[in-house]
């Protein structure tokens, strides 16, 4: 093996905006693109690396793991992390003047890239946890072990048809057991073929607005909500409308003043994404009313209502509906892991076939043996002893950040107990304090608190942060909530 010769030169620039631990990870992403540490080359211990460069040891821990996640390093636990062996020729830059594409295809390419960037939010994608980031169940409780035996009895059974292209919609069985966990636990009115198995809730948010939607059409969004959502409504050329909420959830009036003609309301009623709101009845059969006088569709996306911490889960929007107006939308990306890719539409029985239809121009179908294990793991009582373990881990990891926050951020921050999901908003007790700048001091060392700024809209909102706590073990909260404090304070002791 080769020693990287120390100190392995990586470019910091102090005084950027770009965190260190991107700056690291970009620094040496690119000497092995470059060829300049070569294959099989063992990087510094991070604790070496952070003494040369003088951040702390979790900064270039986290540049590490997104190295890791992206396949330019291996790390073998106490033998350190190691160069990759990569085709470097494939990684050259491309011929820039054969690849360049005309003004018109540039623009429509351009406008993605600037939606998708809108949606993402603070960079996360593929990086290992961060505590507080939100939306991360606790990868490292989930029975893998477990996952992985039933994962492998289902390709050693099943030589034969399960490698082939499988049924538009999903593996029925598959179908047929979410049916009956949504009857059950949601009061969702459906049968198996209503079901579409999807690629997460992502994929059937693109078959509902592929279904429902026309260019210009206009839709309904929860002001502040969820940006993944606004930004595929306006990839398909709907005009979107902000709704605000309140602690009722959507304002259903603001909604009809604004928009009465809106062909789709996209709700997230059990659990507001982020404020966490509920919707009340009153509100419920409102926007019901109004989608079945209008002719409007409701998208209601139910993606992490399974943690509910007072009182069972809640009975859904679909279930109130007696017009067929509601498109139910669930995701296993909380409750059993989010690169699973595994989430389901249930849809009203009339639009059955052309969500088929969409599906089988998209993806014609989700993994197989996927979806077989999934149903094991659901009728083996597997899933429902999971999601009830992470319910009463998450219960006392929000109990563990609520009492943090009262006593290391005292005067700083204040945060009520979210009844669902997996995050707390922590309101800076400053009206003027700048959440973004606090955000980006706390991920330069290394801890992710989201401002909510980066969701809202056209309302604008007291300064705060979004606090996951599902995914923080009880023994990092402590180091997690001092940087955070530094970040809120820089100047205090
Ligand atoms: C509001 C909301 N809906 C849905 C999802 C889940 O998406 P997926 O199933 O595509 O992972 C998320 C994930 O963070 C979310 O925050």
């Amino acid at each position: 093996m080769r020693q990287s010769k120390p100190p392995l030169h990586v470019a910091l620039d102090r005084r950027s905006r770009v965190p260190m631990n991107r700056q690291i990870y970009a620094s040496i992403r690119d000497a092995i693109r470059a060829g300049r540490l070569a294959a099989r080359t063992r990087l510094p211990a991070s604790r070496v690396l952070a003494r040369d460069l003088s951040v702390s040891r979790t900064t270039v821990v986290l540049a590490y793991e997104q190295l890791e996640a992206e396949g330019y390093i291996t790390g073998r636990r106490s033998a350190g992390s190691f160069v990759e062996d990569l085709p470097l020729e494939s990684l050259a830059p491309r011929n820039r003047a054969r690849s360049a594409l005309d003004p018109s295809q540039e623009q429509v390419a351009r406008r993605l890239v600037a939606l998708a960037r809108q949606a993402a939010g603070p960079p996360h994608v593929h990086a290992a946890p961060v505590p507080f980031r939100i939306g991360e169940p606790a990868l490292d409780l989930f029975p893998a072990r477990l996952w992985a035996r039933l994962y492998s009895k289902q390709t050693r059974r099943s030589a034969g048809s399960p490698l082939g292209y499988g049924g538009v919609g999903g593996y029925l069985p598959l179908r047929a057991a979410i049916a009956d966990y949504v009857r059950s636990t949601r009061a969702v009115n459906t049968s198996a073929d209503q079901v579409i198995i999807t690629r997460g809730a992502q994929q059937a948010i693109h078959l509902a607005v592929r279904v429902l939607l026309a260019p210009g059409d206009r839709v309904w969004v929860e002001d502040p909500g969820y940006l993944t959502a606004r930004a595929i409504f306006q990839s398909a050329g709907a005009a979107v409308v902000p709704v605000p909420v309140d602690a009722e959830g959507l304002i259903v009036s603001d909604g009809m003043a604004r928009a009465p003609r809106a062909r789709l309301a996209y709700v997230a009623p059990s659990h507001q994404f982020p404020l966490g709101a509920t919707m009340t009845l009153a509100r419920r059969l409102a926007l019901l009313e109004w989608a079945s006088r209008s002719g409007a569709w409701v998208l209601e996306d139910d993606y992490d209502s399974e943690f509910r911490y007072a009182g069972p889960p809640l009975a859904s929007l679909q279930g109130l509906d007696t017009a067929e107006r509601v498109v139910y939308i669930g995701t296993f990306s909380k409750t059993m892991f989010p690169a699973l890719r595994l989430g389901y539409a249930i849809v009203p029985s009339a639009l059955a076939d052309a969500f088929l239809a969409a599906q089988a121009l998209v993806d014609h179908v989700a993994p197989t043996f996927e979806q077989m294990a999934l149903r094991e793991f659901i009728e083996d009582g597997h899933f429902s002893r999971h999601v009830r373990r992470m319910r009463a881990e998450y219960a006392s990891r929000q109990e563990a950040l609520l009492a943090g926050i009262s006593r290391e951020l005292e005067g700083l921050v204040h945060a009520a107990p979210a009844e669902a999901g997996m995050h707390v908003v922590g309101w800076l007790s400053s009206r003027g304090a700048d959440a973004a700048a606090i955000s980006n001091r706390a991920r330069a060392d290394g801890v992710e608190a989201a401002p909510l700024s980066a969701w809202t809209m056209a309302a604008p909102r007291p300064p705060a942060l979004l606090l996951g706590f599902a995914a923080v073990r009880p023994r990092t909260m402590p180091a997690a909530l001092a940087i955070l404090r530094r970040a809120i304070a820089p100047r205090a002791r």
